[in-house]
């Protein structure tokens, strides 16, 4: 079967400015939540993205009417007919279990099997339903499929055991709606959560903590439309910091929001590079030779990203010097670095901890994006190496990135996508 791959020539220095893509894991539960509006919703900045096409699908066979335009997604409530979720659809991204909390907030019933994503490690959502059950809903498994039903959902004080992303928006989006006041203890403060509260509360709900690690929800009666514009995606704009980190070069971000990367900024700038900020834009000068930062923890926001965690990896295989990476939040999230290996990175794995001892040069290689950080690293990657890449699994990129290779070249580098015959494919396969 014929697939899609990047050739990427390494050794370009990068130059040039571009407009940082809106943020897919904001814009995904603000189209699940856009569920519990009685009126039109419309979004802007909602990224090109596969995982925002699912979404849409999600919402149209739920009996919405959900029309994407360019990077504008208009969702109106035509007829909520359907309260169960194909599992083809849920398999489809991690995002499929953020219509959880909106279906059972407006039809207080949802049936819904696994979701997919990233393979990161085991991505249960115990906490996901456990929060639920304390709002009133009966959860029953059969075959695979989740089926709840909320005769009366209800608010609830809910202590999270850990601060997880998803457990935290389904929560606000279960109980804008529900009868009484939610608390909600030790949630997640990535910003993503407090645009979600912001769209929310422009359509009438009443939450407030949003981002910090205590969120209270006052339930209402029913929600309205509104016009929403989504925030800058931060860990896009990290990909491209990290591939002209890795290249070398200066180039210019717009459109981003610098205070939600504080903590990730200050390890570039740790490894050297010099960077600038004024308003929405982020500048950044890779021109000095990198040195390794000594150690490196993921984890919830405002620390290190674990979503930035392959980016920083890829930047690091050739800054002078050792220095050690801590993966905390996911169990299995270092599969980017078999692919950085056959690149010529110096990299040992152990368990959550990669200690990356700088090379003088990564070289072309053929690769295979295993998730889609793990493939954006490897892209970075590449455009620092010598010679030419072939990156595969390009699936994963288009899952989060928004024309990836175009916001690449348009930057200085030199990337094309084409597609191979099955025969080319083991040809490359045999020469890798
Ligand atoms: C969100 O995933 C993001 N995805 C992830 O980004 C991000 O890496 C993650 O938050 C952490 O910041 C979206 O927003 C769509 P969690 P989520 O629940 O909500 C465990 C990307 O590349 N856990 O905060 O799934 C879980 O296994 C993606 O854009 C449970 O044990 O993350 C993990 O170890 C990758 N039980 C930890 O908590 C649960 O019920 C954090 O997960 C839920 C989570």
């Amino acid at each position: 079967m014929a697939e899609e791959i990047l050739r990427i020539t390494g050794g370009q220095k990068l130059r040039g400015e571009i407009t940082v893509q809106g943020a897919k894991n904001s814009a995904l539960p603000i189209m699940a939540a856009a569920l519990l509006c009685s009126g039109e919703t419309v979004l802007h900045n909602v990224p090109r993205l596969t995982d925002v096409y699912a979404a849409s699908r999600i919402l149209n066979h739920l009996g919405m009417r959900c029309k994407m335009e360019e990077t504008t997604a208009v969702i109106s409530p035509e007829g909520l007919t359907q309260t169960e979720i194909p599992d083809a659809d849920m398999r489809a991204m991690r995002s499929s279990v953020m219509f959880l909390g909106p279906m059972l907030g407006r039809l207080r019933a949802c049936v819904i099997t696994m979701p997919g994503g990233c393979e990161l490690g085991p991505r249960p959502i115990d906490l996901h339903l456990d929060a639920m059950r304390q709002m009133g809903v009966q959860i029953r498994e059969s075959q695979g499929k989740i089926i709840c039903t909320a005769e009366h959902l209800h608010g609830a004080r809910i202590p999270l055991p850990i601060p997880s992303v998803g457990a935290t928006e389904n929560i606000i989006t279960a109980a804008v709606l529900a009868e009484g006041e939610t608390v909600l203890t030790n949630a997640a403060r990535e910003p993503e959560i407090a645009d979600l509260a912001a769209f929310l509360n422009q359509c009438g709900a009443r939450i407030t903590g949003a981002g910090e690690g205590t969120v209270v929800i006052e339930g209402v009666k029913s929600l309205h439309g509104t016009e929403y514009t989504v925030m800058p995606d931060r860990i896009a704009a990290y990909t491209w910091l990290c591939t002209c980190a890795a290249a070398g070069g200066t180039v210019c971000l717009k459109g981003t929001a610098p205070r939600d990367m504080e903590s990730s900024l200050a390890v570039l700038r740790a490894a050297g590079c010099r960077l600038g900020i004024c308003r929405d834009r982020i500048y950044l000068d890779s021109s000095q030779p990198l040195r390794s930062v000594r150690y490196i923890r993921t984890m919830p926001y405002p620390a290190f990203p674990t979503d930035a965690q392959a980016l920083i990896c890829a930047v690091l295989c050739t800054a002078q010097g050792t220095g050690m990476i801590e993966e905390t939040v996911f169990e299995s999230r270092y599969k980017h670095v078999g692919e950085l290996l056959r690149m010529g990175a110096d990299i040992r794995v152990s368990g959550r901890t990669a200690v990356i001892t700088g090379v003088r040069s990564l070289h072309g290689a053929s690769v295979e994006a295993m998730d889609l950080r793990g493939g954006a690293a490897l892209a970075a990657a590449a455009a620092g190496a010598e010679g030419e890449t072939v990156l595969r699994g390009l699936h994963h990129l288009d899952r989060g990135y928004d024309r990836f290779a175009e916001t690449f070249n348009s930057l200085g580098g030199i990337a094309k996508r084409t597609l191979i015959s099955a025969s080319e494919r083991e040809k490359n396969a045999l020469n890798a």
